[in-house]
């Protein structure tokens, strides 16, 4: 579909909770420095998607590659490694309670990095300024700030250890119109200003209207099947009636 270099590979996978299938022998590539969401209905199976592109779950069949790794091939220890690969934005934010903005946003770098404490104050000032917190709101706690201000901090957070790819859960879910505005717009200025060392995104929702609006690639999951796979562009254009169905909801 793209001729652009492949960054997650699907290939014949399926889950199974016991015998019940979740996902059903899906086949598809994610694309560098493109925005793909996957879009279905609640209990499609895109959080469970979400975990076997993380490595927090193994396929019952079939190959993931992420940045050209088998993650069936990681030991614990290796894969959690690899995980600083993904920066992740959660559904509600899912900052430490307890720490300031600042905090939060340091945290990976005092865990992960070598970082002298002066180079690192930088980084994290940096990286808040950058989604829009200043000095105040750096010393808040997350009970303090709005829910769009956490969207924020949380975004800072994810892009702490330059991440290749950034993965979205239900970005803009339980969020109000305006703050999911800045939400989407806040994506995708992320997504621009990473792409010369190459960030890839993708985003799980159910939100028919944002995902329209700020994605490149859009995969319709209909009860663990892709059924739809397109541009964003041509999406609206599709035939199928489950699409057709979503599109005018
Ligand atoms: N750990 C699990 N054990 C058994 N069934 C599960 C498990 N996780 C998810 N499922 C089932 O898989 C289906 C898809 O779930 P999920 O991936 O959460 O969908 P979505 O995120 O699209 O709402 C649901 O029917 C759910 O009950
Ligand atoms: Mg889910």
């Amino acid at each position: 579909m793209s001729d652009g270099e492949v960054v997650i590979q699907f290939e014949g996978v399926t889950k199974k909770f016991g015998e019940h299938v979740i996902l059903s022998n899906l086949n598809f590539e994610i694309y560098k420095n493109k925005i793909t969401t996957i879009l279905g209905f609640s209990g499609a199976g895109k959080s469970t998607l979400l975990k076997l592109i993380l490595g927090l779950s193994l396929p019952s069949e079939g190959t993931i590659k992420v940045l050209g790794q088998d993650l069936a091939h990681l030991e614990n220890l290796a894969l959690r490694e690899f995980r600083r690969n993904f920066g992740m934005v959660f559904q509600y934010a899912a900052l430490f309670d307890a720490m300031t903005a600042y905090k939060n946003v340091e945290f990976p770098l005092k865990e992960f990095t070598e970082l002298r404490p002066s180079e690192r104050d930088h980084k994290v000032r940096h990286l808040l300024t950058s989604v829009g917190i200043d000095e105040f709101g750096m010393r808040k706690l997350p009970s303090e700030l709005s829910g769009g201000m956490r969207k924020r901090v949380g975004l800072a957070r994810a892009l702490a250890l330059s991440p290749a790819i950034m993965l979205y859960d239900e970005p803009t879910t339980g969020l109000d119109p305006i703050t999911s505005k800045m939400v989407n717009d806040l994506i995708v200025d992320t997504a621009e200003a990473h792409k010369d060392r190459g960030l890839t995104s993708v985003i799980i929702s159910h939100d028919i209207k944002a995902t329209l609006k700020i994605s490149d690639f859009i995969a319709f999951l209909d009860r663990g099947r892709i059924v739809e796979y397109l541009p964003a562009k041509d999406f609206v254009n599709s035939d199928h009636p489950l699409v057709q169905e979503f599109v005018h909801l």
